[in-house]
């Protein structure tokens, strides 16, 4: 954008050339739907790892995502290019997206708890090196309150002595979700855009909001200050892993009394002020944002000593990893108390369906709870690598337990054939379709099911001969009334 164009307010398709730090999975599929939605915008994605660059300009993408593949195919060498030349993108730039990873920081002051902003620093340092004139620079990675005034404050710090520089910082948070991000993108329930509260800041809220009308109604577009903006991603994130800790809570309780979660999930989300979306109960969640964002949230709280709140939120986490362990207890308790030296099939690995992602994934921690009992894990995962699944065990466990007790294979009536039972860790649909008759028949008997993702009909699986445990479902038993248990 030219100088000019942004002192005289002139936004009118002023955003020519946007320029994305960080080809991840919300850097390379938000930069393709904007590249496919405003074909007068030059879309340039950069990474500093040059092997994932390679992966995006060739035909083997290195996420998957459904939908993706088409439209990187469509406009890549038109208005949409991968490269790792970080400090040309930056300079061909009018708009700048940081789409880098905040993992949650291993070391030091908030180890375990606070985001690691250190590759968002380095971004705004590279920025601050070589841009050459006026930039909008907007924070898409999902960060704490406030972090906009440390990326101005380095971004400030270069204008000093360059006089043609001038920096505007924007929160725009991404609320896509892995395995249905093109949806998202392509139809969000909202765009977030927060700026300064000022007249530079509305112009290059204005030049943002621009570029998301291409295909946004405008209604859709939000736009509030800075800090509203950065804290909303982190409440969103709050709220959505507490529905789901909230129904894995009541799970356990269906478990012991006879109730079964699904229908009381489906009564209580018929309030249509409480609504039925994120009501499933499972085996947790798992994923790069919820933990990492919930703790980022709980450290916000801490750091302003609000403790109640912050013993609050974090009760979602603790819950999350006591459902993990329940169900790995339940697995061990109904093996006859013992997995040692048993075969147990693993369908599904990733963190959720559609994609295979596994950062987080509440199958790594089952996984280890059931090595630490010396079972041997036959795992399935439709999209999964066996190099990503053995790297993401040895970080729980050791790599001579995973070489001891993990196989991986790519059919799952192998994995399951001669097993104990069947464990399901993710919800991919291919798992509804499988023949279990045939699965039954070519396990150790009595053949055990345990359907962490509440997948499968209990009664028909029970009819094969499997014995069925399903989250949130109890015994036969319990379920007659008469036999229920009293509380
Ligand atoms: N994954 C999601 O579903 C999702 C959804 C919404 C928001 N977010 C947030 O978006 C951000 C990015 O997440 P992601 O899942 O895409 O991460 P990712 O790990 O998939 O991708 C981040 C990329 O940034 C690159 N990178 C890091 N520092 C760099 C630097 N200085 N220069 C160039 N490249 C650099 C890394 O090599 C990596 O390829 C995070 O803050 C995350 O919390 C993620």
């Amino acid at each position: 954008m030219s100088a000019d164009a942004l002192a005289n307010g002139d936004h009118k398709k002023v955003v020519r050339r946007i320029t994305c730090v960080g080809a991840g999975y919300v850097g390379g599929p938000t930069c393709a739907m904007i590249a496919n939605k405003c074909p007068h915008i030059t879309v340039t994605v950069v990474d500093m790892n040059q092997a994932k660059i390679d992966e995006w300009n060739s035909d083997s993408l290195p996420i998957f995502e459904p939908g993706l593949e088409e439209i990187v195919m469509k406009c890549r060498g038109t208005n949409l290019f991968f490269s790792s030349d970080v400090p040309q993108a930056i300079r061909d730039a009018d708009l700048i997206f940081i789409s880098v990873n905040t993992p949650t920081k291993m070391y030091g002051k908030g180890k375990g708890m606070a985001p690691d902003l250190k590759y968002v620093e380095s971004v705004a340092r590279s920025i601050a090196e070589h841009a050459e004139g006026p930039k909008i620079v907007v924070e898409k990675s999902t960060v704490p309150v406030k972090a906009a005034e440390s990326i101005l404050s380095i971004l400030r710090d270069a204008q000093r002595t360059n006089n043609n520089l001038t920096f505007q910082v924007l929160s725009n948070p991404e609320f896509l979700a892995e395995g249905t991000a093109m949806r998202d993108l392509s139809n969000p329930d909202r765009v977030l855009i927060g700026g300064e509260d000022s007249e530079e800041g509305a112009k290059a809220v204005a030049a943002l909001v621009e570029v998301y009308e291409s295909w946004v109604p405008r209604e859709r577009i939000i736009t509030t200050n800075t800090w509203s903006s950065e804290l909303s991603k982190l409440v969103a994130n709050a709220f959505l892993a507490q529905r789901i800790s909230s129904i894995n809570s009541v799970s356990a309780i269906c478990e012991a009394t006879g109730a079964d979660v699904s229908e009381v999930a489906h009564a209580v989300g018929f309030d249509t002020r409480i609504g039925n979306k994120f009501l499933n109960a499972s085996v947790g969640f798992g994923g790069s944002c919820f933990q990492k964002d919930v703790l980022s949230l709980v450290y916000l709280c801490e750091s302003l000593h609000l403790n109640k709140a912050a013993e609050y939120w974090h009760g979602v986490i603790e819950i999350n990893n006591w459902q993990r362990r329940r169900f790995a207890d339940k697995i061990v308790a109904e093996l006859f108390n013992t997995v040692a030296g048993k075969k147990i099939a693993v369908f599904g690995f990733a963190f959720k369906k559609n994609t295979g992602d596994t950062r987080e994934s509440s199958a790594i921690h089952v996984c280890k709870h059931l090595m630490e009992e010396q079972a041997n894990l036959h795992i399935y995962d439709p999209k999964v690598t066996e190099s990503q699944m053995r790297s993401e065990l040895a970080i729980e466990s050791s790599e001579k337990n995973v070489t001891k007790l993990v196989t991986v294979h790519s059919d799952p009536y192998e994995a399951a054939k001669d097993a104990h039972a069947v464990v399901i860790l993710t919800e991919w649909d291919e798992f509804k379709t499988y023949d279990y008759s045939r699965i039954f028949n070519s396990m150790v008997h009595p053949a055990a099911l345990f359907d962490g993702r509440l997948l499968l009909k209990k009664k028909e699986m029970e009819s094969i001969g499997f014995r069925f445990f399903g989250i949130g479902t109890a015994p036969n038993h319990l379920t007659r009334v008469g036999f229920a248990a009293t509380p």
